[in-house]
């Protein structure tokens, strides 16, 4: 029998909080919360500045943390101004890092090209890539959702990513903050096209997580499905309740 895959949920906190103390005591929360759990595998992804001590106070917890984003241009250090680097995340205790996010391509115009390079970086510094793939509302109406996570798919092709260093993340745009969501079919359909295409890259078994207003009330029906492998959420990520039975959901699948 195939060993079962894990299932992450991972809470992407955004801006947010906006001070120090509070991000530290929302991942206190978090751990008081979770400590319970034991198969899903969880993560946090804090701002660059709170990252340090969030991972301090996460320390020898089961809960990983992340970062949203990093430099291109560099996996070490330069003259880049502004940047962060890959081996500067691992050293403030970063296992992951998310690339791509919507809100990046969008208020970033992050494409295909320079996100190559992120990976790159990422992959080089043996951190875990959560890619996020996922179309706008007009591509979704047009019927174009697939072709546009195709384009999205392909910066993969040539960087040699290892299985095991990614995990991706489908995430509607029109999803995303609004409390509007795909049916749970939709979803499955989606999924079982990004596993078709990763296997023909030679990507077999990838997680593929759903994300978009995942809440404490639909996260059981995104669960039930085998094909969803967990959850990347923004806004239920900041309330620690919230958070744990999202958790607990996909704990109970
Ligand atoms: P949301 O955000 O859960 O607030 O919709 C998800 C995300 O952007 O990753």
């Amino acid at each position: 029998m195939a060993a079962t895959k894990p299932k992450y949920v991972i809470g992407n906190w955004k801006l947010n909080p906006a001070s120090l103390s509070e991000a530290k005591a929302l991942a206190q929360a978090l751990r008081s919360a979770l400590a319970d759990q034991v198969h899903v595998k969880l993560g946090c992804a804090p701002g660059f500045l709170h990252l340090p001590e969030v991972a301090a106070v996460l320390a020898d917890s089961s809960i990983w943390v992340g970062a949203q984003d990093l430099s291109a241009n560099t996996g070490a250090t330069g003259a880049f101004t502004g940047d962060v680097s890959a081996a500067q995340l691992v050293d403030a205790g970063a296992r992951f890092v998310i690339v791509g996010h919507s809100e990046r391509r969008q208020y970033q115009g992050e494409d295909n090209g320079l996100l190559a390079k992120k990976i790159q970086q990422a992959i080089d510094a043996d951190l875990v890539v959560i890619l996020c793939v996922g179309e706008t509302q007009s591509q979704y109406q047009a019927g174009e959702t697939l072709s546009v996570l195709d384009h999205q798919l392909s910066v993969l092709e040539g960087l040699g990513v290892p299985r095991s260093q990614l995990i991706i993340a489908y995430e509607p745009v029109w999803a995303i903050g609004t409390g509007l969501t795909p049916t749970v079919d939709e979803v499955v359909a989606v999924h079982r096209h990004i596993q078709a295409v990763l296997s023909d890259k030679q990507l077999p078994d990838v997680c593929v997580l759903y994300g978009g207003s995942v809440n404490a009330d639909n996260a059981q029906a995104f669960a039930s499905a085998p094909e969803v492998a967990g959850a990347l959420v923004g806004g239920a990520s900041l309330k620690a309740d919230a958070f744990a039975q999202i958790v607990a959901a996909f704990e109970a699948a």
